[in-house]
């Protein structure tokens, strides 16, 4: 998949895409949205790839935000569709049947910290820092910032993100529960890639399912997400990755998933 914007590659099992605009600090314009769409969708369709790692191009930015360059000129009726788009590539994310890890390098303001935040897991280096500063520019967050920074970090502290614009160190990102680890920033993406092979490794099918559970009844209540969990436990029963898994620790020995 050639693309303008983004470097593309599978390892193992692995897709690992880098938004490399690092002129521009990786920001995100409507083409680089459209390009990471595009992998998203192209992934859904590989059953070769069993894990997503996104991450930023150089040693400064993951994604410094939407490209204010671009915005500058927009319409309502344009960054409505722009917001769109953003918000298509935050649910394409979410719904995709595997694993996504964001490795944060650096920057992660305003769209950056929504697309970091629209990962299942987040690894931060040292050097990232997180923002959502749309504000200092007469804006709000458009890409999924004002909800999911609520889910993950809690309405007051998300309040004080979106009011204040303030940039949040990894240290603290992580005891806000933005991230799950600070790496150093050389261990960053070894570190990323290898939680991402990890997750490859088990039952596709049981990680789809799982993921689906969490994902859904995070925002159901409890007696409709757990209903989603029981039927998702009872389908991997009819799989033959769930035979197998089962079948080998009785044999002891390692199980051999197949996807299906
Ligand atoms: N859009 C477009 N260009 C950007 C950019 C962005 N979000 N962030 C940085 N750049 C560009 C700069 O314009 C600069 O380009 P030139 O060299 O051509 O002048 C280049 O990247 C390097 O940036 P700086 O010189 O500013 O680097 P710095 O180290 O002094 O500062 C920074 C780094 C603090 C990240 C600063 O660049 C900055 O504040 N960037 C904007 C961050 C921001 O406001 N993000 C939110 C955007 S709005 C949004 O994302 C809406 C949404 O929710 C969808």
């Amino acid at each position: 998949m050639p693309f303008e914007n983004i470097l593309w590659k599978v390892e193992d099992g692995v897709g690992i895409a880098t938004v490399n605009r690092p002129k521009a600090l990786n920001a995100l314009d409507g083409k680089t949205v459209e390009e990471l769409t595009e992998v998203v969708e192209a992934v859904r369709r590989d059953p070769a790839v069993r894990a997503l790692v996104l991450t930023g191009a150089g040693d400064k930015a993951f994604v410094a935000g939407a490209d204010i360059a671009a915005m500058s000129t927009m319409s309502p009726v344009e960054a409505r569709r722009f917001a769109d788009r953003g918000h298509r590539l935050g649910a394409a994310l979410e719904r995709l049947e595997i694993p996504t890890v964001a490795a944060v390098n650096g920057f992660a303001l305003g769209g950056g910290c929504e697309l970091a935040m629209a990962c299942d897991l987040v690894y931060a280096s040292e050097k990232a820092r997180f923002g959502q500063p749309e504000v200092n520019l007469g804006l709000i967050p458009g890409f999924g910032g004002t909800q999911r920074l609520t889910r993950r970090v809690g309405l007051m502290r998300a309040k004080e993100m979106v009011f204040t614009g303030d940039f949040y160190d990894a240290r603290k990102a992580l005891e806000m529960g933005l991230v799950l680890d600070v790496l150093p920033p050389e261990k960053l993406l070894e570190h990323a890639v290898a939680q991402a092979r990890k997750i490859a490794g088990k039952g596709p099918v049981a990680v789809a399912q799982a993921k689906r559970a969490l994902e859904t009844g995070a925002d159901a209540d409890l007696h409709a997400a757990t209903e989603i969990e029981i039927q998702a436990f009872a389908l991997c029963f009819g799989t033959e990755d769930a035979r197998e898994g089962m079948k080998a620790f009785l044999e002891k020995r390692p199980a051999r998933f197949k996807g299906s």
